[in-house]
């Protein structure tokens, strides 16, 4: 998955009065003045949100909209084409001259999008966008049948990285989830993953409605009988208004307990790594050379720009970090998109929450963070930081040198509370 990017509650300073303006007139607002120099830029990457599925999971809190396509009912592919390029081409003076370092085309299911839209879609963005060379172009897929039989018309269409929403492999467990996909549908969708494609990621979560510590070493075991290149692996959480949240799955079908769910990412963690796997990041395991530059860009507080549906997008000026949101409702995105506004609202981020937004992301990094980048992307001395660094040291959550901020094996473990460290006063 493309990782969300983890931005605290409540940050925004400037609520915008109104973005409903045209793009020149924002940029003059985003490069006036403000409470801060940033001395470099970061990194850029592009996220694009394709927000339909076949069937809505009830634990899914994504902006995800079900679609059940027959003649009547199409997908409207070639509208929201229209829409993500009309967005595009208003966000282009944001991040004018910048490179584009990853593409990550989420949702959703963008597999639900022919290959030829999905090659368009890309041509598009190579058209208006100067990528780097090798940029890492992920696409989100589900496993079904049909999506499985894109597989390598979607790399003919410059996808260079699936990530594939395997979620477990056991039938009960994807039947307790809502899955539309079965065991066997997974498998052939892995195998046929890494056929066509020289990386993929595979999506697994834990600690699923029923689990025992046996059926999660199964579920693994089989993962890693593919050899994934990449594994993210995340705990089920019951997210609120969701079906889950309303309905929790009980009796048989209860959640683990938290003992258990630690139990299980010991499991995760020993297995991934004995197959030449390494947690580099909380939830994420890859092979040398594998890791999801993508997201690392997400958790190293780059840039992004999120077109798309909901999408989300983070913009750094030499003044202020600017975050915008995009409509969330497909058909009032694709309306207002096409009409040249996109942007449901932007915000600066407040300069006392940079810290703090910067540590919710590196910090899950098992190499940490460089100082530097710390005041390049934040704007603040390393001063600003250094009572709560001294704690965190004295706790034994980080280790540090003069150059790298790395949290311990016990600072993974207690990963909130080291984040709150950072916190404004
Ligand atoms: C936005 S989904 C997109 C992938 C694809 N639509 C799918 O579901 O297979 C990205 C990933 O987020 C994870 N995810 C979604 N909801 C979750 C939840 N409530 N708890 C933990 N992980 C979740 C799943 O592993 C999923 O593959
Ligand atoms: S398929 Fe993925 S994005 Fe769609 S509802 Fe299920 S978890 Fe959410």
């Amino acid at each position: 998955m493309a990782d969300i990017p983890i931005v605290a509650a409540g940050s925004a300073e400037i609520a915008s009065a109104d973005v409903n303006v045209e793009p020149a007139q924002l940029l003059a607002r985003y490069l006036r003045p403000g409470t801060l120099n940033l001395a470099a830029l970061p990194p850029m990457s592009l996220y694009v949100h394709l927000p339909w599925c076949l069937r809505k999971c009830p634990y899914c809190d994504f902006n995800s909209h079900e679609h059940r396509s027959s003649a009547a009912n199409e997908l409207p592919e070639a509208r929201y084409l229209d829409a993500l390029r009309c967005d595009l081409e208003a966000a282009l003076p944001f991040i004018w001259g910048r490179r584009i370092h990853t593409v990550f085309i989420g949702g959703g299911t963008p597999s639900l999008f022919t290959p030829d839209s999905i090659g368009q879609l890309i041509a598009d963005i190579r058209a208006r966008l100067p990528l780097e060379p090798g940029c890492e172009i992920t696409l989100e897929a589900n496993p079904g049948t049909f999506e499985r039989d894109r597989f390598r018309a979607y790399r003919a269409a410059g996808v260079t990285r699936l990530s594939i929403g395997v979620q477990s492999f056991d039938d009960a467990k994807l039947a307790a989830l809502g899955r539309v996909h079965d065991s066997a549908q997974a498998r052939a969708a892995v195998a046929e993953a890494s056929e066509a494609f020289e990386t993929f990621n595979l999506d697994l979560m834990y600690a699923l409605p029923g689990q025992t510590l046996p059926e999660l070493e199964a579920d693994i075991a089989t993962a890693l009988s593919f050899k994934p290149p990449h594994l993210s692996i995340y705990h089920l959480t019951i997210e609120p208004n969701t079906l889950f949240a309303k309905h929790p799955p009980a009796g048989r079908l209860a959640l683990p307990d938290d003992d258990i769910a630690f139990d299980m990412l010991d499991v995760i963690t020993q297995r991934s790594e004995d197959a030449g796997l390494s947690r580099y990041e909380v939830s994420a395991f890859a092979r040398a050379a594998h890791r999801c530059a993508h997201n690392l860009n997400y958790w190293q507080f780059g840039d992004y720009l999120g077109i798309g549906a909901g999408a989300h997008s983070k913009i750094s000026f030499a003044h202020r970090v600017v975050r915008q949101t995009r409509f969330r409702e497909p058909a009032r995105y694709m309306d207002n998109a096409l009409a040249g506004h996109a942007l449901a609202q932007d915000e600066d981020v407040r300069r006392a929450d940079l810290a703090f937004e910067f540590m919710l992301n590196a910090l899950r990094l098992k190499g940490g963070f460089a100082l530097q980048d710390f005041s390049e992307r934040t704007g603040q001395s390393v001063a600003s930081i250094a009572q709560a660094l001294g704690e965190a040291e004295a706790k034994g959550l980080i280790t540090r040198d003069m150059v790298q901020v790395r949290p311990t094996e016990r600072g993974f473990d207690f990963l909130s509370d080291l984040q709150a460290l950072f916190l404004p006063a």
